[in-house]
């Protein structure tokens, strides 16, 4: 494969995403965005497959490789976050399964692993182990637990740690998750906005990411709460188990 073909791929994906943070921006037709989300997701599978199999045709030494995975790899961080989108246009519910937070835990460092390199951040994961089950639609609270990241790497220009940790809280019954970074903080008046629709501090922000991890986690009967100091931000995730 050519270099070239390389860039036209890179450039197509930087084409969805600007398009992606259009639609955003336009705000009364949330739902129609919703559609087309769809459609952009749908394309990026296209690129994704075609990665994919560009991908089976090289040797492990062709120096094109590592290009290829990172086109793949990127791909699928964006189809990602996208399902985040869509989680909010969802007709029904998808069905609740006994799912491992560690587990989506490590899906989501996964899918965050290159932006977070870019970013110069660290992950760190303290996974409690064992943890029980919790009966929840995994891939929507998969995406909302994305979205927590993305904000998290996000609000670290400078590079800086996310930690990831779950706990079995015995006393209450609940399993939760802390998204830590070591980011700026949050100011007291965006404290009190934060999940609702289109609240956003950034210039190509879309301002539904948290709303969207809170409808999500709800409908999957957890909690969602917010503590931030200058230097730490902490979001925390409690489902019931048991
Ligand atoms: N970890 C964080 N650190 C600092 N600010 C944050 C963090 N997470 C969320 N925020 C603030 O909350 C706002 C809303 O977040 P979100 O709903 O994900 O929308 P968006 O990321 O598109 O702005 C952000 O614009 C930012 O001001
Ligand atoms: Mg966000």
């Amino acid at each position: 494969m050519e270099n070239s073909e390389v860039k036209t791929l890179q450039k197509n994906l930087q084409t969805a995403q600007d398009e992606l943070a259009r639609l955003e921006r336009i705000k009364p037709l949330a739902g129609a965005a919703a559609a087309v989300v769809h459609d952009v997701r749908n394309s990026l599978g296209v690129i994704q497959s075609t990665a994919q199999f560009v991908l089976s045709k090289l040797r492990p030494s062709d120096k094109e490789k590592e290009a290829w995975e990172l086109v793949e790899r990127n791909v699928e961080s964006i189809r990602n976050l996208l399902k985040g989108y869509l989680g909010l246009a969802r007709q029904s519910e998808s069905p609740k399964e006994e799912s491992s937070l560690n587990e989506i835990v490590d899906r989501v460092t996964h899918f965050i692993d290159v932006q977070s390199k870019k970013n110069g951040v660290q992950v760190i994961k303290k996974l409690a182990s064992p943890l029980p089950k919790i009966l929840i639609e995994p891939s929507a609270v998969e995406s909302a637990i994305l979205n927590l990241s993305i904000n998290g790497v996000e609000a670290m220009a400078g590079g800086g740690s996310l930690i990831f940790e779950t706990q079995l809280n015995k006393q209450n019954k609940t399993v939760c998750l802390t998204v830590q970074d070591s980011g700026p903080g949050i100011s007291k008046e965006a404290r009190d906005n934060l999940f609702k629709p289109f609240f956003t501090t950034k210039a190509k922000g879309s301002g539904m990411g948290l709303y969207s991890a809170k409808a999500i986690v709800t409908q999957n009967g957890g909690k969602i709460y917010c503590e931030s100091e200058p230097g730490r931000t902490r979001m925390i995730l409690a489902f019931p188990h048991g």
